[in-house]
C-alpha cells in the first residue's frame, strides 16, 4: 500500500509496526475513555485487544506518524466478520477476565458487558465486508486532516483487497466524526441502540478496486 502524506502537517500514513501497539492503545484509551473496550483498561488494550488486532490476517492497523511518533491510527478490516472472530470471539476468555475485573470495581459493568458481548455473538452478518473498527487522532493533531488521511488510506487498503464498500459504527452523538465521514462522501445507513446509547452505521461511497494486472 502506498504511503499517504498530509503536506500541511508532514504526517505520513503507513502500516503500524508491532512495537507501536503501546502507542496505538494509548491513543485509543485517551480518545474514547467512555467506550466499552477502554473501560476494560489500558492494560486490556495493550495486552489483549491490539496484539489480536495486529495478528489478524483479515485487517490492518495504520498509523499517522509525525517525527517518528504516532499521532493517530485506524483499525481497518477487509473481512469484518473474520476479523471480529479473531479479535473478539476467540478472545472471550481474556475479555471475560477483564470484564470480571471491571465488574469488581463497578458491578454495573457486568450488565453492559453482557449486552455488548451478546450483540457481537447474535449479530447478523453485514453485506458490507469492509469495516473501520476504530479511528482516533491525538487531541493536539485534530482538525488538521489526519483523520481524513487515515480514512483515505483505509479505502486504499480495501481497494487493494477488492472490497467495494466500507462501514463504520459510532455514537449518534459523535457529530464530529460523522461530519468527517460525510465530508468524504459517506452516508448514514442506519441507527441502532446499544447499552442505552444510540449509534449510527455510516457507509462509504463505492470503492474502485485496484487493477491487479
Ligand atoms: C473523529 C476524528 C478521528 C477526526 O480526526 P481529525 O484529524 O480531527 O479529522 P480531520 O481533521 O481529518 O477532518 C476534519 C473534518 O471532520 C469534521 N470534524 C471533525 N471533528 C469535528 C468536530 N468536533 N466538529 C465538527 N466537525 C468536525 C469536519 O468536517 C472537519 O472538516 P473541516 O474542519 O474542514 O470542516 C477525531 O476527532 C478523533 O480522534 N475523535 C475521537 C475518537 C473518535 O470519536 N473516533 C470515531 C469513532 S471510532
Amino acid at each position: 500500500m502506498p504511503d499517504l502524506v498530509v503536506p500541511s502537517t508532514r504526517v505520513e500514513v503507513r502500516v503500524a509496526a508491532p512495537d507501536e501497539i503501546g502507542a496505538v492503545a494509548r491513543i485509543h484509551f485517551d480518545s474514547l475513555p467512555h467506550d466499552f473496550l477502554p473501560s476494560l483498561g489500558l492494560d486490556f488494550l495493550e495486552r489483549v485487544h491490539y496484539p489480536a488486532a495486529f495478528s489478524s490476517a483479515f485487517g490492518a492497523n495504520l498509523v499517522a506518524v509525525s517525527a517518528a511518533c504516532p499521532v493517530g491510527f485506524v483499525t481497518i478490516a477487509h473481512d469484518a466478520g473474520r476479523f471480529s472472530r479473531d479479535v473478539i470471539r476467540r478472545r472471550m476468555w481474556d475479555i471475560g477476565r477483564y470484564v470480571a475485573r471491571a465488574a469488581w470495581r463497578n458491578p454495573r459493568h457486568l450488565r453492559l458487558s453482557a449486552e455488548v458481548v451478546w450483540s457481537i455473538i447474535s449479530g447478523r452478518p453485514d453485506p458490507v465486508r469492509g469495516e473501520i473498527f476504530l479511528i482516533a487522532v491525538r487531541q493536539p493533531w485534530r482538525g488538521k486532516g489526519v483523520g481524513q488521511a487515515l480514512v483515505r488510506a483505509s479505502l486504499a487498503y480495501l481497494a487493494e483487497h477488492q472490497v467495494p464498500l466500507c462501514r463504520t459504527k459510532t455514537l449518534a452523538a459523535n457529530t464530529g466524526a460523522i461530519a468527517m465521514y460525510q465530508r468524504l462522501g459517506w452516508s448514514v445507513r442506519d441507527r441502532f441502540a446499544l447499552i442505552g446509547r444510540e449509534y449510527v452505521t455510516i457507509v462509504s461511497p463505492a470503492i474502485d478496486p485496484v487493477d491487479r494486472n
